[in-house]
């Protein structure tokens, strides 16, 4: 890598944002890079030293191997250390850093007339709280607790709860069916599960509770009754400022399981010994689409995961100690794991926890709360902008934006217009856009650019962060040099990329590792220009990004399938103005159903119950016949060049029966 040359395309970092960074510009940032990779051990043993350890490593800081045909996959980041999460990100700042007056979390509400301010000391004292009712339930160490929670402050306190007493924490975003989350607590086996009544989405009240209540049902008839305990906090929009509660939600009860979040904290002592852990036992499983249909539970591990979390939340966000920082995703994704939960508070950073919609109760929703908490670095994905783009610049003027420093982009390839549109209207020119690419797998950004340091091109994600090398490889698994376009790897581990797959090491090898032996692969495609710079140019398995959300075709074919009158389904992405990707099914109908609005219908509601809203799918149309190879393979190219409604087929010699695609593309219009 070398320093760009000038060109009228990209974006340079602005002076005063350069003064005071991190890293100051882009020299800086290859002589770091340059570090990181020839000397990890050095670079990482630096960083390692700003926290607190027990028992500090005997190994070094990355011990691993990557090639599957030398033996078993591992990653081990200072064996031998001992420490513990939440100390580090809590008691450390409270104790050491004389921290505990400074805000940690702006909290906002679904509705402008919920907020609260959550010192670091209060957050402490709730979650020695939390983590002393844990222990009450019988939690130890190693044993998962789920987490279903709306944004509540109560989501954060029961995550480091868990990572004080050493239970990993599974969370569930609250948003997935009562099939995803009952999936998810049978693969985990989770003994306690920590959820709300209720909460308010935009205006629609949603009964959390049932939902849960649904779950563990269906876990028992399939075997499955791990939870034991079923902590529920009430959600405060479904109170009184005097407690009565002020909704209609029936909240299914089961007083041998089912205890209420206030009266179980209401005596439990606010100071609690953390349990002192093993650097690579794990701190949580998150679970992300796989292309199999069956999600998979990446797990992350403590030392490395808090290392890498902690440095890319300071050098990518710059982050400096009057920043407040608000990232919009829900930390039911990697997302908020990562830039809510873990790596602000390693900072020491003040964030905004939002739990609202972006339209709710206005489109200018955002820019509010902007200027309301003078938020100066703000980490949103391309699918809200694109959304808020719509509605032109008017709700932005209303809002004084002037706090903005640095914008952040991830969850999806964001196009040049709304990188624009982000970089001079939300930002008003002043604010470098940082397009962070990477994956729940790889706990924290992989390819990012630095604010004050890379010279930007909009749609690109850059460069690689410290201490990971990416590489490029064709077909056949060679490594391209300069410029090139094909699958996108990396050829060594960094602390935070995940270490296996929840009881279930070779589906992690398999998936990452055996098409490459010595690489792990990311499954999306990219392209390095002349410069250098990466471009993600999307997923190439069969995984759909959907609002920035992976979802898997096989799972929402699966679901569609579950219909008595589906007989086969086939799901392709098609390109969508403001999630970026929607789902187009094509269903082929057993001999007696026939293809109505009402069967369409049906499939979209089987489609959000099994998976949930976020993958209920845009257009159904009826396939009477499927586009296959003699050898029965579904050809998705010809599907998705069908969805799209582009002619340009290329090849159809392989197909069994070419005259299908015409009569698809004549039913496409009653999808
Ligand atoms: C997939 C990972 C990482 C948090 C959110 C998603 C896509 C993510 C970018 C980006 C292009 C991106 C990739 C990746 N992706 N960020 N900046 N540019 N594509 O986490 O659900 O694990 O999804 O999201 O396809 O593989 P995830």
């Amino acid at each position: 890598m070398v320093v760009p040359d000038s060109q009228d395309n990209m974006f340079y970092p602005p002076l005063d944002l350069q003064q005071k960074a991190h890293v100051q510009d882009f020299e800086t940032y290859l002589e770091l890079y340059k570090k990181s990779i020839e000397n990890p051990d050095a670079f990482w043993k630096e960083v390692a030293a700003e926290f607190f350890w027990k028992k500090p490593a005997t190994g070094p800081t990355l011990r691993y191997n990557f090639d599957l045909t030398k033996g078993s996959v591992f990653v081990k980041c200072l064996e031998g250390a001992k420490t513990n999460v939440c100390h580090n990100v809590l008691d450390r700042h409270v104790n050491e850093g004389n921290l505990g007056e400074k805000v940690a979390y702006y909290w906002e509400g679904n509705s402008p007339d919920q907020h609260a301010e959550i010192t670091y000391s209060h957050l402490l004292s709730r979650v020695c709280g939390c983590a002393n009712v844990l222990k009450k339930l019988g939690v130890k160490k190693g044993d998962r607790v789920s987490i279903y929670l709306p944004m509540v402050p109560e989501l954060v306190y029961s995550m480091l709860a868990c990572a004080r007493v050493g239970a990993v924490h599974s969370v569930v975003f609250a948003g997935f069916s009562s099939e995803s989350l009952c999936e998810r607590i049978t693969d985990a086996q989770s003994s306690v599960l920590i959820t709300a009544d209720g909460v308010y989405r935009g205006e629609k009240l949603i009964n959390l509770k049932q939902i849960v209540d649904e779950a563990l049902a269906r876990c028992r008839e399939r075997g499955c009754s791990s939870v034991t305990k079923c902590l529920v906090v009430k959600h405060p929009a479904l109170r009184t400022k005097t407690g009565a509660s002020c909704h209609k939600l029936q909240t299914p009860w089961d007083r041998s399981r089912d205890l209420w979040w206030d009266e179980a904290m209401r005596d439990s002592p606010d100071q609690c010994e953390p349990e002192w852990m093993d650097s690579e036992d794990p701190l949580f499983i998150l679970y992300t689409s796989g292309s199999t249909g069956k999600p998979k539970g990446v797990v992350h591990t403590v030392a490395g995961y808090l290392l890498y979390t902690y440095l890319t939340f300071k050098y990518v966000f710059d982050h400096h100690p009057g920043d407040v920082f608000w990232c919009t995703a829900d930390i039911g994704w990697i997302t908020g794991h990562s830039y809510i939960t873990y790596g602000p508070l390693a900072n020491g950073a003040t964030s905004v926890l939002f739990e609202g919609v972006p339209t709710y109760p206005h489109v200018g929703r955002f820019w509010e709360i902007i200027q309301k908490y003078k938020v100066s670095k703000f980490y949103t994905a391309p699918t809200a902008i694109r959304l808020l783009m719509k509605y032109g610049r008017e709700p932005l003027q209303k809002f004084d934006l002037s706090s903005l420093r640095v914008l952040g982009s991830v969850g999806e390839p964001i196009n040049p217009e709304a990188w624009l549109w982000y970089h001079s209207v939300v930002g008003q020119s002043r604010c470098p856009v940082v397009d962070t690419f990477w994956q729940t797998e790889t706990g924290g950004h992989v390819l990012t650019p630095l604010p004050a340091a890379t010279p930007l091109k909009p749609g690109s994600a850059t460069f690689p962060f410290f201490g990971v090398e990416p590489s490029v490889l064709n077909e056949h698994g060679e490594e391209l040099q300069g410029e090139a376009e094909g699958y996108l790897v990396f050829r060594r581990p960094w602390p935070g990329i995940m270490r296996t797959l929840h009881k279930n090491q070779e589906g992690f090898e398999n998936t990452y590792f055996r098409k490459f032996p010595g690489f792990y692969v990311t499954g999306d495609g990219c392209r390095r220009d002349k410069d250098g710079y990466y471009w993600i140019t999307g997923r190439i398995d069969d995984m759909l990004n959907v609002s920035g959300h992976l979802l898997s075709t096989s799972e929402v074919e699966g679901a569609l399938t579950q219909h008595p009158g589906v007989a086969e389904a086939a799901v392709v992405g098609r390109p969508h103005q403001v999630k970026g990707e929607c789902l187009h099914c094509f269903v082929s109908l057993k001999g007696n159903t026939e293809f109505t609005l009402g069967l369409v219908q049906e499939l979209k509601t089987l489609v959000r119950e099994k998976i949930g809203p976020i993958a209920t799918p845009d257009f159904i149309q009826n396939a009477p016949a499927l586009p296959k190879t003699r050898s029965g393979k579904i050809l998705r190219r010809v599907l998705r060049q069908i969805a799209r409604n582009d002619r340009d087929l290329g090849d159809l010699s392989t197909l069994a029966d070419p005259k299908v695609v015409e009569l698809l593309f004549n039913q496409r219009n009653e999808a």
